[in-house]
């Protein structure tokens, strides 16, 4: 499946709406599924100063369901609004460890009337999995994503 797939998948799922909810879950099953470098994908949600998992998929669960901003790749990423990609996590001081078979990172901001309002944070068993056509595809699904991520915290 390439990536364009990917955004016509996410396309597809917004069209047929939902409580934002089902769309999130909706959106973190598709790119799970349809990428293969996508090893576990999860949305975390802004809770004041905290990141909280919201919808996830992957094989396993992760202990790391609540991240102070600031703190671990993923708060960087929402501490500074920027993308943050980490193509060998056992090389980056910040890395909070989930997973042991996770090589690399992407972690794309979710914003909302200019604020960050979460992120989508993927995990690859491949090490350097994640280029400049993720990094495109997955900021405009965040950007689309971003008025569906009102609800607040989906699970704690
Ligand atoms: N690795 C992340 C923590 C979340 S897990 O990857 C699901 C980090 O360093 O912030």
């Amino acid at each position: 499946m390439t990536l364009t797939g990917l955004q016509e998948g996410v396309d597809r799922i917004l069209e047929r709406g939902g409580s934002d909810e089902e769309i999130l879950q909706g959106v973190v099953e598709a790119l799970e599924q349809l990428v293969e470098h996508y090893s576990w994908v999860g949305i975390y949600l802004v809770d004041g100063d905290d990141l909280v998992l919201g919808p996830w998929r992957g094989p396993q669960a992760t202990e790391h369901v609540r991240i102070p901003i600031g703190q671990g790749v993923c708060g960087a990423a929402a501490a500074s609004g920027e993308t943050e990609v980490v193509d060998d996590v056992n090389a980056d001081p910040r890395y909070l460890a989930c997973f042991p078979s996770t090589r690399s990172e992407i972690v794309v901001p979710i914003f909302d009337e200019g604020r960050v309002v979460g992120e989508i944070d993927i995990d690859s068993d491949r090490a350097a999995a994640f280029g400049e056509n993720d990094r495109a595809v997955l900021e405009r699904i965040a950007l689309q994503i971003g008025p569906h991520c009102r609800f607040g915290v989906a699970t704690d």
